[in-house]
């Protein structure tokens, strides 16, 4: 990213918020650790967690809350141009006693890290929870489709759900996992089956009232700490080619969802177009090392015992898989007001209004 850009990004943002400020009602995320907000916390046999030190360290009174983080990510920015404290709060934190009959619901958080659009990617064993896949997150989503028709009645729960905005950021562990796979589904048919999972899981979105989509494609997987350290400190282009593609096939999915159901509005971000230009020219941008991890390193995983950086805001990564607090806010913001290279047909902040 220019520093340029960047720079007008943030002094927009503030305009924006105060021209805009939301019109939505509630915001709900699903996907995978780009945006969890501590889901796996509530999986008592997940071994994909982060309510540990260090993530958290900038958090508001160090909370290490399950974000992979040293503070806030992706969702909670996205909220918070949206006029929110930040990301709702974990579905599973709720105990399935969702307060919407309170005053004020405004949305929950279904996203877990280490999950895929396949029910397979991250799980451990058939026993054993160790994500919440995509199929169950939009099971999940029906629950408050549910609660939302008991409280509200069906057209006012199906309006209230139409103009709330849903953020999905997946399909990178899904790459990845197939990448590492011992029984890998061909290259070539990778993407496409995907895409199939993901019209599906959209299509029963949809079918319970949900119109506004923020869909947040695959970042530069291949350039992360975890990965370089497999092609001797370069990024792994297999990976990022694959992210690649991912996008475009989103985005004739998208064209084509909507094209066919006229009411659908999305805002489709392209995080590797955000992302790839930062890594091959950090010196545009407020970064110098988007290399390493800030927390562990490529092969350790951020614990109370890694190595922690010292200038946290230098970073691009904080551990070997994850974007820095930092990294979040500016991905977020280019996603709020980017232009076409970054957010197709509209950006988030058209998104409201649509
Ligand atoms: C980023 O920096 C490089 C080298 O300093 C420069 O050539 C290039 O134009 C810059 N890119 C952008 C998008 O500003
Ligand atoms: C979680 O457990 C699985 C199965 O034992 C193991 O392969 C994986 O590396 C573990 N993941 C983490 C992050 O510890
Ligand atoms: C959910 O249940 C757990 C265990 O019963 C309890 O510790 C927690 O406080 C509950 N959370 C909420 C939000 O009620
Ligand atoms: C989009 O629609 C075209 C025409 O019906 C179809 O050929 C193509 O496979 C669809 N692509 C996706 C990704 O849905
Ligand atoms: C990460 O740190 C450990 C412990 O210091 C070291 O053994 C390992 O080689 C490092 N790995 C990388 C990829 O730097
Ligand atoms: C993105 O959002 C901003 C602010 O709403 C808007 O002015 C701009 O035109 C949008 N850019 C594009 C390319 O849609
Ligand atoms: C991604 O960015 C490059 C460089 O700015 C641009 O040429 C390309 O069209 C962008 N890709 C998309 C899908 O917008």
């Amino acid at each position: 990213m220019a520093k340029g850009l960047a720079f007008v990004a943030l002094s927009l943002i503030i305009g924006v918020l105060q021209s805009a400020n939301a019109e939505v009602p509630a915001i709900f995320v699903l996907g995978d650790s780009t945006v969890d907000v501590g889901t796996n916390n509530y999986l008592p046999d997940s071994n994909i967690t982060a309510n540990f030190p260090h993530n958290g360290v900038d958090f508001p009174f160090q909370r290490a809350t399950g974000r992979f983080s040293n503070g806030l990510n992706t969702a909670d920015f996205l909220a918070k141009y949206f006029g929110f404290k930040r990301s709702p709060v974990s579905f599973l934190s709720l105990n399935g006693t969702l307060a919407i009959k309170k005053r004020k619901f405004r949305g929950v958080n279904f996203a877990s890290a280490g999950s895929g659009l396949l029910d397979i990617t991250g799980q451990t064993s058939t026993q054993k929870a160790n994500v919440v896949p995509m199929g169950e997150q939009v099971y999940q989503f029906s629950m408050v489709y549910n609660d939302l028709v008991a409280s509200k009645g069906t057209s006012e729960a199906q309006n209230f759900l139409a103009k709330s905005l849903i953020f999905i950021s997946v399909g990178s562990n899904d790459i990845v996992g197939n990448h590492y796979s011992k029984n890998p589904i061909p290259k070539e048919q990778v993407i496409p089956n995907l895409a199939v999972v993901y019209e599906k899981h959209l299509r029963n979105l949809i079918s319970f009232g949900a119109r506004k989509f923020g869909i947040i494609s695959v970042p530069p997987v291949g350039c992360c700490p975890s990965q370089r350290v497999s092609a001797n400190g370069e990024c792994l282009k297999e990976l990022n080619d694959q992210a690649e593609a991912f996008f475009s096939t989103m985005d004739t999915l998208m064209r084509n969802l909507s094209y066919e159901n006229k009411d659908i509005k999305y805002s489709l971000g392209n995080a590797f177009n955000i992302t790839k230009p930062i890594i091959d020219n950090p010196q545009n941008s407020s970064f110098t090392d988007v290399k390493n991890a800030c927390c562990g390193n490529g092969t350790l995983p951020c614990t109370p015992l890694a190595s922690l950086c010292s200038n946290r805001h230098k970073y691009l990564f904080w551990d070997m898989f994850h974007p820095t607090q930092d990294a979040s806010r500016l991905v977020a913001s280019i996603l709020f007001i980017g232009d076409s290279r970054f957010a197709t047909p509209i950006n988030s902040s058209q998104l409201a209004e649509a």
